[in-house]
C-alpha cells in the first residue's frame, strides 16, 4: 500500500512540502506525490517576494499549479509561509512607518489567503522561524524592527481575519533537539494564547541531521500544547545523514512516536533524493532515492503508519 492509503485509514495528513511547480513536469515525480501523500505544500513560492514582489502586483502562476495540482489529485494544501524568514521584497524592506507595515502585511495576507482558503489550502504557517536559529531571542527581521514582538501577535489576527476557516500555524526548526529554545517557543505560544491571540498550533520543521529526538521529547510537546488547546504538526521532515540505517531508524522512530503521540498532521519536505529537489544538495535525506525507489526510510514510515 501507499503512505496515502495508510494515512486515509487512519485518518489523517501526510503530505510532502517543498514542492517546486516545476518539478511537476517531471511524470514520476507527479505520479509518486499523488500516489503517496494527499497534502502538499509549496517550497518558496508561497514566500512573499516570490509572487508579491512590487507592491499591488501578483504572479500567482506558480502557487495556481500547484493548488490544481492538488484539486485535481484530492490532496489539501498548506499555504507556506506568509512571514518567512527569507524572501522579502524591497518594497517591504523599505517600509519604516508601523501602520503602513501592518497595512502590507493585510493586502498580502487577504490577497493570498482569499484566492486560495476555503478551497484547498486547509492551513498556513502564519509565521516560521520567528526564534533565533538556535534559540534566545526572536529574529530581527523587517517585522520585528518594525512592529517590535507584537508583529507575531499582529500576523495571527491579520491571517485569522483573512482566512476565518484555515488553521494557522507558527512554524519553527530545532526545537525537538535544543530544550531551551523547545522552552522559548512554549513560552511565546503560550503568551499568545493568553493574550487571546488566534493560533491553532505548532509546527515542527524537524529537519533532522545525524541526532534523533530523545525519545518522549515529541511526546511532551504534544500533550502540554494540547494543555494550551493547540495542536502539534511535523511540517519539513527530512534526515540528513548519508548513513542509511541510522536515517531509516530516524524516520521510524520520529514517525511512531508523532503518532503514538496522537499527531495527525505529518508531512515531509520533498520526496525524492534526485539533485536539486532537496534543499539539502548533496545529501540523501528523504524517503524515495534519485529513481524515485522506496528506500529504508520509506518502509520505516509505512511499517510505523
Ligand atoms: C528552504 C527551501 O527549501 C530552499 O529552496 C530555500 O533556498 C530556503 O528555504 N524551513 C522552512 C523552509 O520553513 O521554507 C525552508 O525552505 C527550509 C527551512
Amino acid at each position: 500500500t501507499s503512505l496515502r492509503e495508510e494515512a486515509a485509514k487512519k485518518d489523517i495528513i501526510i503530505g510532502s512540502g517543498a514542492i517546486n511547480p516545476t518539478y511537476l513536469d517531471d511524470p514520476q515525480f507527479a505520479a509518486v506525490l499523488a500516489l503517496q501523500f494527499n497534502s502538499l505544500s509549496p517550497e518558496n513560492e508561497g514566500k512573499w517576494s516570490f509572487f508579491n514582489p512590487t507592491e499591488g502586483y501578483y504572479n500567482w502562476n506558480s502557487l495556481d499549479r500547484l493548488v490544481d495540482f492538488a484539486e485535481d489529485h484530492n490532496m489539501v494544501v498548506k499555504g507556506h509561509g506568509l512571514i518567512s524568514s527569507c524572501c522579502n521584497p524591497d518594497y517591504v524592506l523599505n517600509i519604516t512607518d508601523p501602520a503602513a507595515l501592518r497595512a502590507a502585511m493585510t493586502a498580502h495576507f487577504e490577497a493570498f489567503m482569499l484566492r486560495y482558503d476555503g478551497k484547498r489550502v486547509n492551513r498556513w504557517d502564519v509565521v516560521t522561524e520567528a526564534l533565533k536559529t538556535n534559540g534566545s531571542g526572536l529574529n530581527t527581521n523587517i517585522f520585528y524592527n518594525v512592529l517590535g514582538s507584537g508583529y507575531i501577535a499582529d500576523a495571527f489576527r491579520i491571517a485569522r481575519a483573512a482566512g476565518p476557516d484555515a488553521k494557522l500555524f507558527i512554524n519553527e526548526n530545532l526545537v525537538e533537539s535544543l530544550p531551551s529554545k523547545r522552552q522559548e517557543l512554549y513560552d511565546l505560544v503560550s503568551g499568545l494564547v493568553a493574550d487571546g491571540v488566534p493560533i491553532d498550533g505548532v509546527a515542527l520543521q524537524m529537519h533532522i541531521t545525524e541526532v534523533a529526538p530523545i525519545p518522549g521529547v515529541i511526546t511532551d510537546m504534544v500533550n502540554s500544547y494540547r494543555a494550551l488547546g493547540l495542536e502539534v504538526t511535523i511540517a519539513e521532515l527530512d534526515v540528513h545523514t548519508l548513513n542509511a540505517t541510522l536515517q531509516t531508524d530516524i524516520y521510524g522512530a520520529v514517525i511512531e512516536e508523532a503518532l503514538h503521540a496522537g499527531i495527525t498532521d505529518i508531512s515531509f519536505w520533498g520526496f525524492t533524493d534526485k539533485h536539486a529537489y532537496t534543499w539539502l544538495l548533496g545529501a540523501k535525506p528523504l524517503m524515495f532515492t534519485e529513481c524515485y525507489e522506496p528506500k529504508g526510510a520509506f518502509y520505516a514510515v509505512h511499517n510505523a503508519m
